[in-house]
């Protein structure tokens, strides 16, 4: 069995230079117990130093790091690692090779230098863990016997073998190949949810972060561009950079044109589009609208915007078609449409697009 230990982790307004380059940019975060939080974003934008700092590998020049309101990091103070009581799982497997994986195990439980765990209390626990990640009987393999994905579980199982507070994974999938990464994608999350852990996951594939977190945090140049569920990224990235990074998403430039309490009526140069309304409400608008939320030929009901739209481009998706569709209405328009039902280039398609969909930020002018 794993303990299950309920941990809150707050980080308050850190920082940390390298030299002169400030990495990360007065960065705050809470983790919820038993959350499964990811930090996302491009390569070089902190996602390891914020981890690393986290971890007590790494220090930090202001702010401070909290776990159940005792201080782990400020200024001045790194509390040692060992002294932290988490499991962390890397890229690399950072398994020791010559050693079996039984032994990679029993040495992370040595490190504890804890009494309790005798010989026969160690066997006892790598059986339960292995249970855990389905390992159990491949005690006595080397890691060279084993395939990525049975690495990485070992690599799970040896960080949760002293029942750590919780679990920091840096990029653990992504020296896999696809196909087992997506495999590992379920194995992991099942495992960390059922042992209910408190993890904070460290991922540049927007996918892997959509598909297995609690919460998002998006990284760009060390500094926090959004946070929120999976859904509310995906559906409502607030910035460029964000809608960029959790893929295609259409923006489209209007001017508010009149607003009450249950709807706004937006100008977009040669037509309208309707939305919910916004607070702080400003007279130059943009309106964003995911590719999947954009309606094909539909009789939806609800408050919408209808348009005609020729489809200009087309590529075949697997589940769906994705489509480039250029609006009549006005010059220079193009919306990208993910649908199911299947459009020939060049022919005339009716758009609906709900206004609980289209997401409105005020732009300033
Ligand atoms: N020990 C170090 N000394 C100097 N600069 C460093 C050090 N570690 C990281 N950096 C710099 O800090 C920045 C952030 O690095 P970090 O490893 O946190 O990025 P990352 O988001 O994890 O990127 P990746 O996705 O490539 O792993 C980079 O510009 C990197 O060059
Ligand atoms: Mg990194």
């Amino acid at each position: 069995m794993i303990e299950v230990i309920f941990i809150f982790i707050k980080v308050d307004k850190v920082t940390k230079y390298y030299g002169s380059r400030l990495i990360l940019d007065g960065i705050s975060l809470e983790v919820e117990k038993g959350e499964f939080l990811t930090l996302l974003g491009s390569s070089g934008c902190g996602k390891t130093t914020l981890l690393n700092s986290i971890a007590g590998l790494t220090n930090i020049d202001s702010g401070e790091i909290s776990v159940n309101e005792s201080v782990w990091s400020k200024k001045k103070y790194t509390m040692p690692t060992e002294h932290r009581n988490i499991g962390m799982v890397f890229q690399d497997f950072a398994l020791w090779p010559h050693l079996t994986v039984f032994d990679n195990i029993a040495f992370a439980l040595k490190l504890k230098k804890d009494k309790k765990y005798t010989k026969e209390k160690i066997s006892q626990r790598i059986e339960e863990v292995l249970d855990v990640v389905q390992m159990n009987g491949y005690q006595r393999y080397y890691p060279h016997q084993l395939s990525g994905g049975q690495k990485q579980r070992i690599a799970v199982a040896r960080a949760l073998a002293p029942n750590p507070f919780f679990l920091l994974m840096d990029e653990p999938l992504s020296s896999l190949d696809a196909k087992m990464r997506e495999r590992m994608r379920w194995e992991l999350l099942e495992i960390v949810k059922g042992a209910q852990i408190t993890t904070i996951y460290v991922t540049h594939d927007q996918i892997e972060a959509l598909s297995m977190s609690d919460n998002i945090i998006l990284l760009n140049g060390g500094k926090i561009e959004q946070e929120g569920t999976p859904v509310q990224l995906f559906k409502n990235p607030k910035t460029e950079f964000a809608a960029n990074f959790l893929g295609a998403s259409n923006l489209i430039q209007g001017k508010l044109l009149d607003i009450k309490e249950e709807k706004m009526l937006i100008d977009c140069n040669g037509f309208n589009i309707i939305t919910k309304p916004i607070d702080d409400v400003k007279e130059f608008l943009d309106i964003r609208i995911h590719p999947s939320d954009i309606l094909i030929n539909s009789e939806y009901e609800g408050e919408s915007t209808k348009l005609t739209g020729i489809i200009k481009q087309r590529a075949f998706q697997g589940s769906s078609w994705q489509y480039k569709i250029k609006l009549v209405a006005t010059e220079n328009i193009y919306l990208e449409v993910f649908s199911r039902i299947e459009k020939p280039i060049d022919s005339e398609v009716d758009l609906c697009l709900p206004a609980s969909s289209c997401h409105v930020v005020s732009r300033i002018a």
